[in-house]
Order: structure tokens, then C-alpha cells, then sequence
């Protein structure tokens, strides 16, 4: 018998050997042919080298499982897996073969754990391959038509370009992105995105399969309503296929040397992300929903998340990890259990060793809370306690609220924010002797006549607590910023009654001060900054000065209140003096030069100038305020920062913005001071014609002025016609194709092309000379008024450039990045 198995082994062992050396005549490299298969560290690569597939193990784990990774990205980033909830402990002997017509993975003992599940013929032509886009195929090598198998169409975390998320009508089953377990461990974990399994053209991100606790908002054709950063644009191709069989989206990327992907993360959020080479990382272009702590029981039973916390989850008090391994992994779902157990119902109780309640201040209640009816705080504390089921009441202002079993979905709000409620979470009496300190008070309940007295107490304890606490300090910020109160603002603006201006990120209004200074308060909305780090932001734009910059004079913080304090500008902004139809007081040539040179001193200081680079994202006329003199200043700069992550958001939704953002704002690139030089030239380009680019003449000739004037400009005859027709030609013919030049060499494609403010600046004041600029390949344009991307291309005969639709855009995608124009008329 022994020797009967060990000649088994042997030939087993030939077996493997045979099969190994069949590995070498592998034919092509992005092909698994029958006959072949992978094992160990083997891998096939796509056709173009973009994308590789063989076993890998996700961090620190063990575990092998065969899927699928960028091959040019320095970071493995897996984008399919194959056996997600089944892993390998050795891929050595486990292989990836063509089995009766399917793909198959075999563990060690040659018991398949994964397969493509295919009911197809028992063709010997079958083979799989790993095309250039990341997709692996099934097909039949004499037939090049239509694949068997498509891993996009069955995706795990990742949606990559050309793949699809939808619904098949005939067995109502939707493709869904499931997030990791965690960290390291692919199998499915509890947060997935899928299509409306009702047909309509939404999305969710459900919790455990039901909780459904974010939606897209329904697709209008361009835009998800509640996700604008989702949308069709010149990078990406978004499209709603519906057909009787199915409903789905899809997407491509036109430019293919962009690597971005939609991934379902471990964090509860769907995340489009897109590789920076040059910082090798990925870059985080916007995540759904906004707010970690929306993602419902990201923290699992009695864990809170905080949203100004890293991690954004932590167990509260008297409770401790379930799995600190997985908590460590940020699988935060399996929350947090009690480190003492409750003693209630315990019948050998002692005397005295009942639950108590712990207090958390400023939380947000978790869901399903149950209402009772009784009047006072202290009978609902009674209710709660005499209930073994009970773990925790809060009584306010809604009455009495008590919850049974597990707590999800608790937040914890900062002392800075307005929300919160006090919660009050049942502990079993001993975790309340070795209490610790803390912000939170607790209550140890004996009697019920020793409780109210106990409670009373205490709470007259709080209060007087909660009163000595200075409320809104105003600490002396450096150099000469005056904090302001918020009373002493209200009365300076007359309760903030006459507005000068307002956009994405607040008003701006009027005001006097006692010493009849007149003043511009900024009410900023959406900021997600604290106090302290709001101080130390104005703090630091306070210092920065410079003649081409608004000053700022003060600011004011208090509660959730943030104002801004400015010098008043007696002019205005200037797309009052660009645009207005009044012919009698327009710009003359010398005021707009000197106000163009004004702006590029003011944002070289900016960029270059001052200790930290600040970049100001938002420049457009609106932003230009002009003083008595007309000397221009550069208003809300340093407000990208003060916003923080919402600024982004906020901007690229914004209307009357979209025509000065640079691609890299589309694209979600990293955002550079060269962002600012483009929608300078967008500017530059304004202050010449006198109108919106986004505007269509009023002869209808023109189309896309920049488009029109860069095409002018290379013809190097009649520059003047480029100029504001109502300034009937009195322009120095110098300076005006100099600022034509600058203009268009501002709003090249690529950021390296584009000058800097501090050239920008020498070449106006004549130190420095500027070649003829090459018209940049893509002039898109984001119309304001509709909702969709228009664009334009430089058209190569007649001049007159139409905007074409989303439809043909592909036109407009430079995939040759250089800048030949096919323009070559001669009028
Ligand atoms: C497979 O890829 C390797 C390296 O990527 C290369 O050296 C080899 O020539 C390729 N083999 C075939 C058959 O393409
Ligand atoms: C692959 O595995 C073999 C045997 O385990 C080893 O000799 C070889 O160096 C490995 N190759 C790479 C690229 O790791
Ligand atoms: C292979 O998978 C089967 C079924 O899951 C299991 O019973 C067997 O132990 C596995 N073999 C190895 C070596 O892991
Ligand atoms: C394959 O065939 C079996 C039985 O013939 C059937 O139960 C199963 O649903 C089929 N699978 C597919 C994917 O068609
Ligand atoms: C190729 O595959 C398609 C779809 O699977 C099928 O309709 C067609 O008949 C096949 N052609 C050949 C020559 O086998
Ligand atoms: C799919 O769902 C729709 C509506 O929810 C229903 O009318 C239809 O019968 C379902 N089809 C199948 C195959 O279950
Ligand atoms: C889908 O439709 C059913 C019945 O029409 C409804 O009960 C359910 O709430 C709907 N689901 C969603 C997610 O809207
Ligand atoms: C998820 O749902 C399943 C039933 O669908 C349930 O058994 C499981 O306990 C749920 N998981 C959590 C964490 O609630
Ligand atoms: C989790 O992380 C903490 C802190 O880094 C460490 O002390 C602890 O040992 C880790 N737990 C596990 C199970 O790895
Ligand atoms: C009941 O209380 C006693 C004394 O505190 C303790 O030893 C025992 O474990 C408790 N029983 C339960 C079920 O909690
Ligand atoms: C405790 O409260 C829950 C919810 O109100 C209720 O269902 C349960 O019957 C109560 N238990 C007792 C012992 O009163
Ligand atoms: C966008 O994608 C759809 C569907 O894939 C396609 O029909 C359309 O031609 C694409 N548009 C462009 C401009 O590539």
C-alpha cells in the first residue's frame, strides 16, 4: 500500500513537472490557451502593457488570489479579483486554466474554487485573454467576434472605462461593485453601489444588501442630479443605455493615457480616483457621499465616527473593539462590545450594583430610536433603566427617546459645530469606578430619590461648568487683523442689508464702521474648518499684502459663524466695467493694459511671492475690484483654502466659473498655480473684446472669441480687429498683440506650455519677448446657461467655429499632444 501511494506521488509529481514545463510555451504573452495555465508567480500582460493578471496577496495577508492589476502603476492596484471570498494559501500548485470550455481556478488539490460558470460547448478553441483595457475575455480562438465571458461584465470594486454597471430585465439582477472586507481581504465586503433594481436610471450604495443610504439622483442625460462631478465632459464619455434586455451605464475616457477608475471603497464612499504620475499617487478627484461619518454604520454597533478623527471611527466609552485586527484594517464594521456586561436581570444582583447611564454630549442620535411619552428627563432615565433591553435615552427637546439592542450610526459633533444632542449610553455600574476623566460626566443611578438628587446636583455642576467656559475667545490674532464680534459687524452692515455681491461661497455686503470706514463683510458659507484652523488660515492671509490684493482687515468666529472683513472698493468688480452695454464710461486700452499688468503683479506675488504658495482657483472678473483709482486688486484669495475640500466641489458646480476653469479641474488632476494662469488668459482675453467668451457675438461670426483671436493672431495681420469694437481701434497695436500673445500662451492644454505670472508679468512690462503661441488643440468651453459641455475646436478652413455637441467631442480630445494647427488659410 505505501509504496502504491508513493508511486502515485511520483507520477503526481511528473504530472506537475509536465504541466510546469508546459508553462514556458506559453504562446502569446496576454493569452491563457487550453492547455495552458498560471500558477505561482506567472502572469500574462495585456497587448499594450497596460494592465497584468496573475496571484497576488493583498498586503500583509497570506492569502493568494489571481486577479488583475495596472501593470505601469507603481502602486499594485488590484481592479478585479477572481476568487474574492475564497483564497489560496500557496499558488504554487494551484493553477488558472481552460477547463471544458471555462476559465477555472484549482487549489492544491485540484478541486476547482472558481470558474467562469459557463454552460458553453466543449469547444477545444476556447481561450482567454487579457485585453489593453483591463477587461479579461473568454472567446473562441477561431472566432474573433463577440467573447463568451467578459470580467468587466462582472465586476468586483473597481468600474474601469468600457465596463458596465446596470440591470438585466430578464433576471433583474444588477452588476454591483461590492467593497473589500477590508484592507486585506477582497471577498465582498458590507457597502456595494448598484443601478435602481426598480429601472430607473439611479444609483445606490446600499448597506448589507438593503440599508440603502445614498442615491445619485437620476440621470437627466448629462449629470446625475445629486452628483455634478459625475457628468460628460470633454474626459469623460458617460452614457444610459436602455433597451428592452437592459439599462446600464458606461463610460470611456478619451484620451487613453489617462488611468482613472470608480472604485467601491472600503469606506463606505463610491471614490473616482486618477493616476498622477508624476506624484505617484492616486488623486482623489471626488467622493460620494461627502461625509464620512453619512455612511451608514461605518462604525458598527456602539462605535462613533468623527468626522475630524483619523481614524474616523472609535469605540465609545466603556466599550472596546470587537476585532482590534480588522478595526486595524479600517474594517470597522463589526463595532464595538462591552467591556463589563450589563448587570440587569441579573438575579444574584447585589444591592447597589445597577446599570448607570454615561453621558455623551454634542452626538448624533442613532437610528431607530423609540418615542415615550413622559414628561421629565428623569422618568425617561427611569423607563430606560427599568428595561433590560434599554441601552441608552436621550431626552430633549423632542421629548424622551429610548433605543433597545445595538446603538449604529452615532457621530460625534466637535464643540465647534452647532448639532448634537446629549446621549446618554447605559454601563454596567463598574466601569464607573474606574472612571477616567473626560468631557463626558456620568451618573451612577442608586435610589430613585438618591437619582433625582444626584442628577440635580450634577447638573447644576454642568451648568456652572458649561458657564465658566469662555465662550468665542478672541485671542489677538498676528499683525493687524481685528477680530470682530458678530454684533459689531451686524450693526456695522445694518443687519446685512445691502449686498455688494454674493457666489458659491457667501455674500458680501456693505457696512461702516463707528469710525466711518467703510468696509466689505464676507459671510462665507460651507467652510469645513474649525475654529482653530480657521484662526490660523486668516492669520495667514492677513500678512499677505500687496497692492494688486485686497487687504484684509479682519475677520469675525463665532459658533459656527465665519465672517470676513475687507477694505471696501468704491469701483466695483470689473466685469461691471467689462460688460456693461454703456458706451460713455468703457475701459480706454491704457486702463485695461495697466489693469491686465495690475492682476499679474498682484497673482505673481501670490504664486511666488509670499511664504507659502498660495493659489487662488477662482480668478475671473468677479474677483477683480477696482479701487478709486482703478487700480485693480485681486479679491478672495486664500479662500480655497479657508473652504477646504468643499471648495472644489463648490467651484466646479458653480456657475458663471466653468469658462476660466483649466481642464485639470475636469480631469481631477492636481490642481497648480498654472490652474490660475489659465483662467487668467480665459480673463486676459475678456478684457480685449469687452465681452464673455462664453457670449456669442452679436454678428454671429465670431464663435469662440479666444478660438477666433488665436486663429487672428497666427495669420499675424489686422490685429486691431481683435480688439473691443467699441474702442474703434485706439489701441497701442504693440501692447495689444503682446496681450494676445500672453492671453492664448495662458490657455494652452498643457500646464508646462503655459507661462508663469512672473512671465506673464515681464512680458507686458516689454523686459521679455514673446513668441507667436500655438493655438491650443482644445478651446472647450463650459457654457453657463446650459447645463451640458459644449465645445469648441479650432475649425480649419472658415473661421467660423461652431460649438459642437458632446456628441463629436471626440474631436476635441488631443490624443496628439503637440501643437500643429491644420490652419493655413489665407483670407
Ligand atoms: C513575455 O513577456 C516577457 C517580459 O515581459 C518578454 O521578455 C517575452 O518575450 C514575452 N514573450 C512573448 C512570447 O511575448
Ligand atoms: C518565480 O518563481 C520561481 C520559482 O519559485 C523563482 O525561481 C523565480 O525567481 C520567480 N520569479 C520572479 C520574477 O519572482
Ligand atoms: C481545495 O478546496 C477544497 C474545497 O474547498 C478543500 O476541501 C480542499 O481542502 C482544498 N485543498 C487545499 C489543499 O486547500
Ligand atoms: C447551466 O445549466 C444548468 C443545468 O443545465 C442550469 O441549472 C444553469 O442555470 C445553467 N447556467 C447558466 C449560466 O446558464
Ligand atoms: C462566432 O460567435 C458568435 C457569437 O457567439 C456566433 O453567433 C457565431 O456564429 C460564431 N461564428 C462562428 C464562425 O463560429
Ligand atoms: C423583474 O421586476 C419587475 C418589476 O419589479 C417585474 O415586473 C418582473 O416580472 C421581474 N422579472 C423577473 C424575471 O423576475
Ligand atoms: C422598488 O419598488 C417597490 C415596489 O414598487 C418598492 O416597494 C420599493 O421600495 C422600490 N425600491 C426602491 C429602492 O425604490
Ligand atoms: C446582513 O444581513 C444578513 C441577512 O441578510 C444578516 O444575517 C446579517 O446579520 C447582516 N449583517 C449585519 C452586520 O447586520
Ligand atoms: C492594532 O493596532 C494597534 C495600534 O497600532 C496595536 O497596538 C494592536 O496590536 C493592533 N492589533 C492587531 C490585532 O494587530
Ligand atoms: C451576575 O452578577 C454576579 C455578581 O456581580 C456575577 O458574578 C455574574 O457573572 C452575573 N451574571 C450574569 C449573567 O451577568
Ligand atoms: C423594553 O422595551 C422594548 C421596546 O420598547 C419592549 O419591546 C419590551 O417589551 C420592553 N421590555 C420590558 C421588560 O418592558
Ligand atoms: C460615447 O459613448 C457612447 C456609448 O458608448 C458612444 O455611442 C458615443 O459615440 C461616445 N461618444 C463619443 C464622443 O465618443
Amino acid at each position: 500500500m505505501g509504496i502504491r501511494e508513493n508511486s502515485w506521488f511520483f507520477l503526481y509529481f511528473l504530472l506537475i513537472c509536465f504541466s510546469l514545463n508546459t508553462h514556458v510555451s506559453i504562446g502569446a504573452n496576454d493569452t491563457i490557451s487550453a492547455g495552458q495555465s498560471i500558477s505561482g508567480n506567472q502572469t500574462i500582460i495585456s497587448d499594450g502593457g497596460n494592465f497584468k493578471l496573475g496571484f497576488f496577496t493583498p498586503g500583509k495577508s497570506q492569502n493568494h488570489y489571481i486577479g488583475i492589476w495596472y501593470n505601469k502603476v507603481s502602486i499594485q492596484t488590484v481592479v478585479w479579483v477572481a476568487n474574492r471570498d475564497r483564497p489560496l494559501s500557496d499558488p504554487s500548485s494551484a493553477e488558472l486554466k481552460i477547463m471544458d470550455g471555462n476559465l477555472v481556478l484549482l487549489n492544491q488539490s485540484k478541486f476547482p474554487i472558481w470558474s467562469t460558470n459557463l454552460n458553453s460547448s466543449t469547444s477545444n478553441s476556447i481561450e482567454a485573454a487579457l485585453l489593453d483595457d483591463g477587461n479579461l475575455v473568454l472567446r473562441d480562438g477561431t472566432n474573433s467576434s463577440a467573447p463568451v465571458w467578459e470580467s468587466l461584465d462582472h465586476p468586483t470594486h473597481t468600474w474601469l472605462p468600457g465596463g458596465k454597471l446596470g440591470l438585466d430585465k430578464r433576471t433583474n439582477k444588477t452588476q454591483r461593485l461590492t467593497a473589500w472586507r477590508s484592507e486585506e481581504d477582497p471577498a465582498p465586503g458590507i457597502f456595494s453601489l448598484e443601478l435602481d433594481p426598480n429601472g430607473t436610471s439611479q444609483y445606490f450604495i446600499l448597506w448589507n444588501g438593503s440599508e440603502n443610504y445614498w442615491t445619485s439622483g437620476v440621470w437627466n442625460g448629462h449629470i446625475f442630479s445629486l452628483v455634478p462631478e459625475m457628468r460628460i465632459n470633454y474626459i469623460y464619455n458617460f452614457s444610459y443605455i436602455t433597451n428592452e434586455n437592459e439599462n446600464y451605464f458606461t463610460y470611456s475616457v478619451y484620451d487613453n493615457s489617462i488611468l482613472s477608475r470608480f472604485i467601491m471603497d472600503l469606506s463606505g464612499q463610491v471614490k473616482q480616483l486618477s493616476w498622477l504620475e508624476n506624484a505617484h499617487e492616486w488623486n482623489l478627484f471626488w467622493a460620494q457621499p461627502r461625509q464620512q461619518c453619512e455612511v451608514h454604520a461605518l462604525c458598527g454597533a456602539f462605535g462613533r465616527c468623527n468626522e475630524k478623527a483619523l481614524p474616523f471611527c472609535e469605540c465609545m466609552q466603556g466599550f472596546g473593539e470587537r476585532s482590534s485586527k480588522e478595526w486595524n484594517l479600517s474594517d470597522w464594521s463589526g463595532g464595538c462590545v462591552r467591556k463589563t456586561p450589563l448587570q440587569c436581570g441579573n438575579i444574584t444582583l447585589v444591592n447597589g450594583e445597577k446599570d448607570g447611564f454615561l453621558l455623551s454630549p454634542k452626538m448624533r442620535l442613532p437610528v431607530n430610536p423609540q418615542s415615550l411619552a413622559v414628561g421629565r428627563s428623569e422618568e425617561c432615565e427611569l423607563a430606560c433603566l427599568n428595561n433590560c433591553s434599554c441601552t441608552a435615552y436621550s431626552y430633549g427637546s423632542d421629548g424622551c427617546s429610548i433605543w433597545v439592542e445595538d446603538l449604529l450610526n452615532l457621530q460625534q459633533f466637535s464643540d465647534d459645530e452647532s448639532d448634537g444632542n446629549d446621549l446618554y449610553i447605559r454601563l454596567a455600574a463598574s466601569e464607573f469606578s474606574s472612571s477616567k476623566k473626560g468631557t463626558a460626566t456620568w451618573v451612577i443611578v442608586g435610589t430613585v430619590a438618591g437619582a433625582v438628587a444626584l442628577l440635580g446636583f450634577l447638573l447644576v455642576l454642568i451648568w456652572g461648568w458649561q458657564r465658566r467656559r469662555p465662550v468665542g475667545t478672541s485671542k489677538a490674532v498676528e499683525g493687524s487683523l481685528v477680530p470682530f464680534g458678530y454684533r459689531d459687524l451686524q450693526s456695522a452692515t445694518k443687519n446685512f442689508s445691502e449686498k455688494l455681491g454674493g457666489g458659491g461661497f457667501g455674500s458680501v455686503f456693505k457696512g461702516t464702521l463707528p469710525d466711518s470706514t467703510v468696509i466689505a463683510v464676507k459671510k462665507l458659507e460651507g467652510f469645513s474648518q474649525g475654529e482653530k484652523q480657521f484662526r490660523t488660515e486668516v492669520s495667514t492671509i492677513g500678512t499677505i499684502q500687496h497692492v494688486n490684493l485686497v487687504r484684509l482687515r479682519g475677520f469675525c468666529s463665532e459658533g459656527a459663524k465665519r465672517l470676513l472683513v475687507y477694505d471696501y472698493m468704491p469701483n466695483g468688480s470689473l466685469d461691471s466695467h467689462l460688460f456693461h452695454q454703456n458706451d460713455s464710461s468703457i475701459l480706454d486700452w491704457k486702463m485695461r493694459y495697466q489693469i491686465a499688468l495690475g492682476i499679474a503683479r498682484g497673482l505673481t506675488y501670490l504664486h511666488e511671492k509670499c511664504r507659502d504658495c498660495i493659489i487662488h482657483c477662482d480668478i475671473k472678473p468677479e474677483n477683480i475690484l477696482l479701487d478709486a483709482e482703478l487700480c485693480p486688486k485681486v479679491a478672495d484669495f486664500g479662500l480655497a483654502k479657508l473652504i477646504g475640500r468643499e471648495f472644489s466641489r463648490v467651484l466646479t458646480t458653480m456657475r458663471g466659473t466653468r469658462g476660466y476653469l483649466a481642464p485639470e479641474w475636469i480631469s481631477g488632476v492636481a490642481i497648480t498655480a498654472k490652474a490660475d494662469v489659465y483662467s487668467y488668459g480665459m480673463m486676459l482675453f475678456e478684457l480685449i473684446s469687452g465681452r464673455r467668451n462664453s457670449e456669442q457675438s452679436e454678428v454671429g461670426k465670431v464663435g469662440f472669441y479666444p478660438t477666433w483671436a488665436a486663429n487672428k493672431l497666427k495669420e499675424g495681420e489686422d490685429v486691431l480687429s481683435i480688439l473691443d469694437q467699441r474702442l474703434e481701434g485706439d489701441a497701442n497695436v504693440e501692447e495689444l498683440t503682446r496681450a494676445c500673445r500672453v492671453a492664448c500662451w495662458c490657455i494652452q492644454d498643457e500646464e508646462t506650455h503655459r507661462l508663469s505670472m512672473g512671465q506673464v508679468v515681464q512680458i507686458l512690462e516689454g523686459v521679455l519677448e514673446v513668441n507667436p503661441p500655438p493655438i491650443p488643440r482644445t478651446l472647450q468651453v463650459l457654457v453657463d446657461n446650459q447645463e451640458d459641455i459644449i465645445f469648441y475646436t479650432e475649425s480649419s478652413s472658415n473661421q467660423s467655429s461652431k460649438p459642437q455637441s458632446s456628441a463629436s467631442a471626440s474631436a476635441a480630445s488631443s490624443k496628439n499632444k503637440s501643437h500643429t494647427s491644420s490652419t493655413s488659410s489665407k483670407s
